[in-house]
């Protein structure tokens, strides 16, 4: 039983139970820089406005400067009776300073004082995950330049469709990545809205100076409404999204790296400095960081609805459940940024068979497309070439080979209007063809990577 540390201790009588303690102690610990920052915001406009002595003001200040220099060395213990970030401050601030410690928390509650840190945390995330994500696009671009003309074979449902470059694949990637950093953007904008004033929930009987407290804290406006501003969490809910669509983008790429290095595939050789091995089978590299962020993308949606849930049936304004915040969006922020930083690492190292590509990617009938556009500018409606050759895959599957192996004679049959140049169709000119904006043309593939890398800045 444990009555020690308690800020709300005059109602209470007896202790509360060890088990309660634990129950309901919070998982802010590693938020305090953001708490003291707040903290000394909060202080510093009391004092300005004469709401507390500008000499408690003062000395609440250098005190908090102190405890922020004591959670620096690591010297802070937790104590679960504590129950949050926010109370451990103000402990160690009265250990500090004694007796003007108690005048830091006018016209404050822990429910916006709550929030402020969350907005502040979230914020942060945002740029941690913005930054994370330019390096890796810029990565991303890099290579689709240097694989601007390589062939490969384009998939849809896992069969070989139509010749594309390795380029352009990555930077479809690239495309998803920077729509990723967008919303990260968008959801840093809609965070960046200081809570503070806004009491238990409605409003604090004193003339602050909010506006002065979100300068100080580099926040772009000040909340509208003391109840939503304690209550709502949609901004922890944002950045999940952002955080799970990421990952589960980098699922996708995982996905394709994990097929690319198997055998059947054998489209990457994995670096070693980023595989790992069997403890059975010495043959074995695996692609494991590969796996491991497609599993983590499971995580990340787990983050997402454990927010939304928790949100779901709460009645306004603040309640307990609301703690539980933090636990999702430091969980999904900790899980994304390393996996987008691994990736940035990893990309440029992975070692691309680019001549087994370029055969995949001329295999499996992948012209037959660009054979119907033969005839269609001969003047053949498209649905009329579409059968022709499609009677053309069925004699060459026939007889086990390719389209351009096929006897020409046989070509002239099916049409008089092919002459004996289809036989030149050939994966380069397939590429080559699709000189449009958005195409795999190797021209198309560089513009796109230079457009690309001039949205980043
Ligand atoms: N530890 C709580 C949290 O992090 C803050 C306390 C809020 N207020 C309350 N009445 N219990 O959400």
């Amino acid at each position: 039983m444990s009555t020690e540390g308690r800020t709300w201790g005059g109602r209470f009588e007896g202790a509360m139970h060890d088990l309660t303690r634990d129950y309901t102690a919070g998982m802010d610990r590693d938020l305090w820089e953001f708490d003291i920052a707040g903290s000394i915001a909060h202080a510093r406009m009391l004092g300005r406005q004469g709401i507390i002595p500008p000499a408690d003001a003062d000395a609440i200040v250098r005190g908090l400067e102190r405890v922020r220099e004591r959670f620096r060395r690591g010297e802070v213990a937790w104590r679960p009776e504590l129950e949050d970030i926010h109370t451990h401050v103000e402990v160690l601030l009265r250990e500090e300073i004694g007796e003007p410690a108690g005048r830091l928390h006018t016209a404050r509650s822990r429910n916006d004082q709550v929030a402020l840190v969350n907005r502040m945390a979230v914020r942060a995330f945002c740029d941690d995950a913005r930054a994370a994500l330019r390096d890796l696009i810029a990565v991303i671009c890099d290579l689709a330049e240097q694989h601007a003309a390589d062939p490969m074979p384009g998939y849809t449902h896992v069969q070989r469709a139509q010749p594309i470059t390795l380029g352009h694949h990555l930077l479809a990637y690239g495309e998803m990545l920077l729509r990723d950093r967008d919303r990260f953007t968008d959801c840093r904008r809609r965070t960046n809205v200081m809570p503070l004033g806004s009491g238990a929930l409605a409003g604090a009987p004193y003339p602050l100076d909010r506006e002065m407290v979100a300068r100080e804290l580099g926040f772009d406006t000040i909340s509208r409404n003391s109840i939503d501003a304690t209550a709502d969490r949609d901004f922890v809910a944002e950045f999940c999204f952002a955080c799970a669509t990421t990952q589960v983008h980098l699922s996708r790429l995982s996905e394709e790296i994990v097929l690319w290095a198997s055998s059947e595939y054998g489209y990457v050789r994995l670096p070693d400095a980023f595989a790992t091995g069997s403890s059975i089978m010495p043959q074995k590299k695996n692609a494991d960081v590969a796996e491991l962020a497609r599993g983590r993308a499971g995580r990340l949606i787990g983050e997402l609805t454990g927010i939304l849930a928790t949100l779901k049936g709460l009645p306004l304004a603040y309640n307990r459940d609301l703690q539980e915040d933090k636990t999702y969006y430091l969980a999904a922020g900790r899980t994304l940024i390393p996996t987008v930083q691994i990736f940035a690492a990893m990309l440029p190292a992975l070692e691309f068979d680019l001549p087994r590509m370029r055969e995949a990617a001329g295999q499996g009938y992948s012209l037959a497309t660009d054979i119907a556009d033969y005839l269609v500018k001969k003047g053949m409606p498209f649905r009329e070439a579409h059968a022709v050759v499609g009677r053309l895959v069925r004699e060459a599957e026939s007889r086990r080979c390719e389209l351009n192996e096929l006897p020409f004679e046989l070509y002239r049959s099916a049409s008089s209007l092919f002459e004996p140049d289809v036989l030149d169709i050939t994966v380069d000119a397939a590429l080559a063809a699709r000189d449009i904006p958005g195409g795999t043309a190797p021209a198309r593939v560089r513009e796109a990577a230079r457009e690309l890398r001039d949205l980043l800045s």
